[in-house]
């Protein structure tokens, strides 16, 4: 076995166990925080299907964005539909046999890839061309745009450029999976897309990626507007009273 693939197979061990403790320990963190508040913005559900749906819309529309700030909500809209295709095309390098649904998404991800690239270019370019925006941009900002337009643009390389091995690759993944390594492609596109990967994973749980998971944990977006019907009381504050 080459040293390369000694090296990527620790590095991605060690990103997943990274990025699925970090994000778990952050979910267990959120839903521990105290909501003392009624504070739902109105016009809100009063009902807990209502909620449901209104999240829903959240995920799919990204419908409170919308209200806000159009030219945020298109590029930030088409990077993470892109990202979708995206992520559902990759779904091949580790199932086996490949499900059917996945076969047919395939030419779209591809599409999928060229609209995340996009939509993340308009979103760098607001940042550095909108003056009050530039303004308040940190480093982190700028890396995470510069880390995710950097994986699409490798991935795009290797689908229009320099193609690699996908089998070979396929079967990297497929042995992590069952703790029997098999030998990585020494593509240097590839082998940058899978750092820059496996970088995006260790950090995810630091950074402001985590608004995914955090939207639902929102107290604006997730409580029903029912104050007048029933008292609200925060889980620990409930423990004080008993
Ligand atoms: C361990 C995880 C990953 C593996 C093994 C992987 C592997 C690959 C490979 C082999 C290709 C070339 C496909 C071809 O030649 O047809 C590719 C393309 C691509 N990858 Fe990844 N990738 C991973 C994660 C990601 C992530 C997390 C993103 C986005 C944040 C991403 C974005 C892309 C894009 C946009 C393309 C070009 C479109 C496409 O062919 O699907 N990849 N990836």
């Amino acid at each position: 076995m080459s040293f390369l693939t000694v090296v990527y197979a620790s590095l991605f061990y060690v990103a997943a166990l990274v990025f699925v403790v970090g994000v778990a320990n952050k979910i267990v963190q959120y839903s521990r925080s105290p909501a003392p508040l009624k504070i739902p913005t109105t016009p809100a559900p009063v009902t807990q299907s209502g909620v449901v749906f209104r999240l829903a819309r959240e995920v799919v529309l990204f419908e409170s964005l919308f209200k806000g700030n159009k030219w945020i909500w298109i590029f930030g809209w088409i990077f993470h539909f892109g990202l979708f295709l995206v992520t559902l095309r990759h779904l091949r390098y580790f199932l086996d046999p490949v499900w059917l649904p996945i076969e047919l998404i395939q030419p779209f991800g591809i599409y999928g890839g060229m609209a995340m690239v996009a939509g993340l270019a308009g979103l760098w370019a607001r940042r550095l061309l909108v003056d009050r925006v530039r303004y308040v941009t940190g480093p982190s900002d700028h890396l995470m745009l510069a880390l995710l337009i950097g994986i699409g643009l490798t991935g795009l390389g290797m689908t229009f450029l320099v193609h690699v091995d996908i089998v070979s690759v396929k079967q990297f993944f497929r042995g992590l999976m069952s703790f029997h390594i098999q030998p990585l492609p020494a593509d240097p596109l590839l082998l940058l897309h899978l750092l820059l990967v496996a970088i995006l994973m260790i950090v995810f749980p630091f950074s402001k990626l985590l608004h995914a998971p955090g939207l639902f944990f929102s107290p604006s977006r997730n409580q029903i507007d029912n104050p007048r019907e029933k008292r609200h009381i925060a889980p620990w504050a409930k423990r004080l009273e008993q």
